[in-house]
């Protein structure tokens, strides 16, 4: 069973098997990336990795659209059930979530995590990143993070396809992303949260030389709007 990723720009990636449909960190709304509106994407599961902006994003809005079950940390879980979203799983570090189709393993990121709502600014929780097991891989999404070195007990679960930050300033950057390729081990890495605007500007051919040349992974760059076959 393929699974194909789809790539909606910074952060945002759609998984899908054929049968159902996994967002991840979907942000469309005022995502400069972003090549489609949030009202044309399908989901069944949306997985998000920590409560800043660019990663809830549409998330809500989505959820109670088509029914699907948002899995996050469990206070910004708890957050988004009191704002109304129907269908919330909450979880944290080191445990499983399963859904149709696949399971969401928390892993630790070293991040922050806040939302601004009406009230101000709230604080739901700490930042994840996930191991989703889905159509017979292992992906890892990292989420925001910088490097950590037990990204090499992560790698010991077989990853398959990991999905790393380059951007830089508010994650790790391209040096440290090839550090972590390293200790993961994943056959493909799948740059993230990049290029969205100035300040995480990268340069991708560069990351995929650097990445050939030092670890035994491939990179996948996508563009907005693009798929890779997994
Ligand atoms: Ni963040
Ligand atoms: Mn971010």
């Amino acid at each position: 069973m393929a699974v194909t990723l789809k790539y909606h720009g910074h952060a945002s990636f759609e998984l899908t098997d054929g049968t159902t449909t996994v967002l991840v960190d979907p942000w469309f709304t005022g995502n400069p990336a972003a090549v489609v509106s949030a009202d044309d994407v399908k989901a069944d599961t949306i997985l998000i990795t920590h409560a800043h902006s660019d990663h809830v994003g549409d998330s809500a809005a989505i959820a109670t659209r088509t029914g699907a079950t948002i899995i996050t940390v469990n206070e910004l879980a708890n957050y988004l059930s009191a704002k109304g979203v129907p269908n919330v799983a909450g979880g944290n570090h080191g445990g499983t979530i399963e859904f149709i189709g696949g399971s969401a393993k928390f892993t630790q990121a070293w991040h922050s995590s806040a939302y601004a709502d009406e009230t101000g600014i709230v604080a739901p929780g700490v930042p994840a990143g996930f191991i989703v097991r889905y159509g017979g891989l292992a992906i890892y999404f990292a989420g925001d993070t910088a490097l950590f070195g037990d990204m090499a007990l992560i790698g010991e679960e077989g990853i398959d396809v990991a999905v790393l930050p380059i951007g830089d300033k508010f994650t790790m950057g391209p040096s440290d992303a090839v550090r972590a390729a390293k200790f993961v081990g994943a056959k493909t890495v799948i740059p993230s949260h990049f290029n969205t605007f100035p300040a995480i500007a990268q340069d991708t051919d560069a990351f995929a030389a650097a990445l050939s040349e030092k670890t035994s992974s491939k990179a996948a760059v996508l563009k907005p709007g693009e798929t890779v076959t997994l």
